[in-house]
This record gives C-alpha cells, sequence and structure tokens, in this order.
C-alpha cells in the first residue's frame, strides 16, 4: 500500500464503520483515493456468460448500493463492479449501529437491510454514465414490506433493462426477515421462472448463501440449470459464528463476512463446481484478501472472484496486489491464463 493510502486507511479506522464507510466513498467521489497502478496483463484476461473482464477481480455488493462512485471504483483495478442492492422503492434500512468492525478476526458483522436509495435514483446514475467502459452489474434486492418479493426483482430488472451489464438475484441477505426462504426448491423455480421471462439482453447471475445443506445445493444447482441462469454467485455472508471468533462485537445480529467465511464460502463453491460440472459459470465469493485466496476460489472453480470485506483492512491499493500475485501464480503454475486455471482443485 502507498503511504497516502495506508494513512487513509488507517484513518478510516478511527471512525465508527458505518461513518467510515460513507468517508470512504466521499473521498473516492472527490478523487483523493491514489490511483494504484493497473495491472493490465493479459494473462488476467477472461470472460464470464459473454462479459468480457480484463482480470477476474470484481467488487463485491454492498459497497457501491446506490452506484455514486462506480468509475472511480473501476480506475482501482476491478476488472468489473457490482453496486446495489437496490430495491424497488427506497428503504431507510435497520437502526444505526448496523455494521461492526471485527478487526481481530478480519471480518465484519453487517445487518444493514438494503438501505438504498431506491430504483428511480440509481436508474438516473446508470443513464448519466451509459457508454463508459468497464463491467457494471446491478444487485437486486426486495423492499422488506413487499407484498410480492418475487415481482420486486422483476419491477427492477424491467426498469434497468439497458443500464448494466448484469444483474444478480438477491436472496441471500440474512438482514430481510423471510428472503432466504425465496432459496427453497417450489420459491426458486417461480422466482426464476419469472425472472427469466422479464430478462433482456444482459445476463442474470444468481446469489446465494453460504449457510445451505446438501439437499438445498441439490435443489439450487437443477433450479438455476433448468431456469438457465447465467451465473452463480457463492456466496452471500453467513449467519453461522465460527468458534474461533475473538472479537467484541462476535454475537451482533447480522450477516458475518471476511476472513471467517473463507473456508465455508470456498468449500461449498467447490460442492457446486462439482455438481454443475461446468454447467454453470461461478463466481467466488467470501474472505478473498490477497492473492492466494483469490487463486484458491479459482482453483475451486471461480471464473471470476468478488471482495468487500478484505477493502476495509487493506484499503485500495488490495485489487491492484492481488491481480499482481495472481499473475505470477499463474505463470509458476504453467497457465497461459487464468481460465484455464478455473476448476484446477476440484
Ligand atoms: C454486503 N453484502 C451484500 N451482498 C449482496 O448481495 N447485496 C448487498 O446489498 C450486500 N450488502 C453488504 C453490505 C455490507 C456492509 C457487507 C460487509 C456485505 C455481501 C457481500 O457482497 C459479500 O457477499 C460478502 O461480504 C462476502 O465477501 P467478503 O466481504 O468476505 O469479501
Amino acid at each position: 500500500m502507498s503511504g497516502l493510502a495506508r494513512l487513509g486507511t488507517r484513518a478510516l479506522h478511527l471512525l465508527p464503520p458505518e461513518a467510515a464507510h460513507t468517508a470512504s466513498l466521499m473521498a473516492l467521489k472527490s478523487g483523493l483515493v491514489p490511483i494504484p497502478p493497473i495491472v493490465a496483463d493479459p494473462i488476467l484476461r477472461t470472460s464470464i456468460a459473454g462479459l468480457e473482464l480484463p482480470n477476474p477481480v470484481g467488487l463485491a455488493a454492498g459497497y457501491d448500493k446506490n452506484g455514486e462512485v462506480i468509475d472511480p471504483l473501476l480506475k482501482l483495478g476491478f476488472g468489473f463492479v457490482e453496486c446495489g442492492a437496490v430495491t424497488p422503492r427506497p428503504q431507510a434500512g435497520n437502526p444505526k449501529p448496523r455494521v461492526f468492525r471485527l478487526a481481530g478476526d478480519r471480518a465484519v458483522i453487517n445487518r444493514m437491510g438494503f438501505n438504498n436509495a431506491g430504483l428511480t435514483a440509481l436508474r438516473s446514475r446508470l443513464s448519466a454514465r451509459l457508454g463508459r467502459p468497464g463491467v457494471v452489474g446491478i444487485n437486486l434486492g426486495a423492499n422488506k414490506d413487499s407484498e410480492d418479493r418475487t415481482e420486486d426483482y422483476v419491477t427492477s430488472l424491467l426498469a434497468l433493462d439497458g443500464l448494466a451489464d448484469f444483474f444478480t438475484v438477491n436472496i441471500s441477505s440474512p438482514n430481510t426477515p423471510g428472503l432466504r426462504a425465496l432459496q427453497s426448491k417450489a420459491a426458486l423455480d417461480e422466482l426464476l421462472g419469472r425472472v427469466m421471462a422479464a430478462s433482456g439482453a444482459a445476463p442474470v447471475f444468481l446469489k446465494v448463501a453460504p449457510d445451505l445443506g446438501d439437499e438445498d445445493l441439490a435443489d439450487i444447482a437443477a433450479s438455476v440449470r433448468d431456469n438457465g441462469i447465467d451465473a452463480l454467485i457463492v456466496s452471500n455472508t453467513t449467519i453461522e459464528r465460527p468458534e474461533t471468533l475473538v472479537s467484541h462485537d462476535r454475537a451482533e445480529t447480522g450477516g458475518l463476512s471476511g476472513r471467517p467465511l473463507f473456508d465455508r464460502s470456498t468449500a461449498l463453491l467447490k460442492a457446486f463446481a462439482q455438481t454443475l460440472n461446468g454447467a454453470v459459470p461461478l463466481i467466488g465469493v467470501g474472505g478473498v484478501e490477497d492473492a492466494d485466496t483469490a487463486y484458491a476460489k479459482i482453483r475451486a472453480g471461480a471464473s471470476a472472484v468478488q471482495l468487500y470485506s478484505a477493502l476495509v483492512y487493506e484499503g485500495p491499493g488490495l485489487v491492484a496486489r492481488i491481480n499482481r500475485g495472481l499473475a505470477e501464480r499463474l505463470k509458476a503454475d504453467g497457465y497461459s491464463n487464468v481460465s484455464d486455471a478455473v476448476g484446477a482443485d476440484v
């Protein structure tokens, strides 16, 4: 990390987590964040669901909920950026405090509850940057008080058609009561059927929770395959609390992300890779914090990875460091492109 970036990241940790998040958005908007040298190595160039990526390291949903800093984030070197979650109507989310740094565990617990400015606001931001380079996706959520949550995904998909490179159906946030029930077989089949009928040219991804049993996994894999979903994102945050957690806030309600999520989410990724056997591409998320963890996800079956929590601890230089390290590891193992390493450990 450059001296300035390191100082900035340390300074942010003097603030409560949500204030630090807001400050980091402001810093990105104002151009105060030092831009790391972009790692443009052809070995990292890849594609997923027909989208051409300069590298396989993406920003996970939840950081730029309202699409305010898409272009500055792309400048940090992300191969793709996922904004949202957006819900059709603006929503305040849960009472604060609702996000906690577990520094000793290199983890985060959040129960934000889909706070966002709503569809109309995101629509105008995306319209304003239409035609600019970079792969940008939108994470779709449902309003907490919605009568028909499935309809919320359809509404957003139709309203944002033509404004994003991909859409993610997110039914795996633990912070909207009942949302994860949409992962069960009958509900998921209905949801994905309706969503795919409404979808336009942009690919549609599904994002799942890490807290799934073997039966859930088999059902989800079948539903994803049968409904023609373009990629599966594994995974969202966990409601489990590993015994290893040492931080003060470890018992807070919400979804746990970061280092303690790595093993669980990578094991699930690998299980989906085995079950789907190449039928649907995978994106690995959960505890990616350096080149080794990114490479492990790829070898476990991920065509691309995403991260969020590690940015909190490592700062904006992280993306370039991961990409540099990834290129080195691929070369050391004799690969000519990152896509050749996908699933090497499966
Ligand atoms: C998230 N995450 C998330 N995921 C999603 O699909 N929609 C969302 O709106 C959010 N919001 C959100 C807020 C905050 C504060 C955090 C920390 C996380 C989950 C995120 O995209 C990712 O799946 C997990 O955090 C696991 O990755 P990391 O953080 O371990 O790299």
